[in-house]
């Protein structure tokens, strides 16, 4: 096996877990994903990173909380969330919705059904770790730039070591919340979330896997 063998796999056997195993990974194996995550690049080489995870009682406590904000409380995140999501944004947001409602057998319309699901991002999917990723206010669009590679640098080197994970911008829709329940000052920027544990590889929720755009659609060749 090649590495660009190795690495493909590790690529296309991720996805975005939504059903999680109560067993919690040891704390070696956090520290090798967090470690091998912040190889990746970033301008200036700053590093705008920073990564919060909770573990046990304390990942409860937060899922509790923030279950509770989320019911009663519209969302206040640091970043601006997109302006739209329109053409082929639109309907890759919404296949990506349909597949997961229907890999749990929701219908289409059920809107109570599909509110209920939304609100599984606030009790973490059961997962039984969360990492809540900053990044320095200073460096603007660039750092959160950098630090979108480490989020998705830090779920391959899970995949790679039998962690599953899923970003999560629902989590970051509370980021005033965040900073208050964790004490995170303001000049770091509350990007996302990561819940992350062992795959409940049985729940529908896990059934199904997104698509990707052909290559036509993605790459321009010019040579002259
Ligand atoms: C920055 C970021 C934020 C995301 N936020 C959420 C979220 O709040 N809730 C959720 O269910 N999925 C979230 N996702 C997962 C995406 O829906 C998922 O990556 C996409 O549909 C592709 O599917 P895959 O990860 O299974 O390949 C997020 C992904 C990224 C990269």
């Amino acid at each position: 096996m090649t590495a660009f063998d190795t690495l493909t796999d590790i690529l296309t056997s991720r996805y975005s877990c939504r059903a999680f195993k109560s067993d919690p990974v040891p704390r070696a194996t956090v520290e090798q994903i967090v470690t091998a995550a912040g190889r990746v690049p970033s301008w200036c080489n700053a590093q705008p990173w920073q990564v919060l995870v909770t573990s046990g009682d304390e990942t409860d406590r937060f899922r509790e909380a923030l279950f509770a904000q989320a019911a009663s409380n519209s969302s206040q995140p640091d970043l601006d969330w997109p302006r739209q999501y329109t053409g082929l944004y639109k309907d890759r947001r919404r296949t990506c919705g349909w597949q997961l409602y229907e890999a749990v057998g929701i219908e289409k319309g059920d809107r109570e059904g599909s509110g209920r699901q939304m609100m599984e991002n606030f009790r973490l999917f059961g997962a039984p770790h969360v990492a809540i990723i900053t990044s320095e206010a200073d460096l603007g669009t660039y750092g959160v730039m950098d630090c979108g590679g480490f989020i998705t640098a830090f779920c391959l080197a899970a995949q790679a070591l039998g962690v599953a994970t899923i970003p999560q911008a629902a989590v970051a829709g509370h980021g005033r919340f965040v900073h208050e329940f964790f004490g995170i000052p303001d000049n770091r920027l509350v990007l996302a979330a990561i819940s992350f544990g062992y795959e409940d590889a049985d729940h529908p929720a896990n059934a199904f896997r997104t698509e990707r755009a052909p290559l036509g659609e993605v790459l321009e060749w010019r040579e002259g």
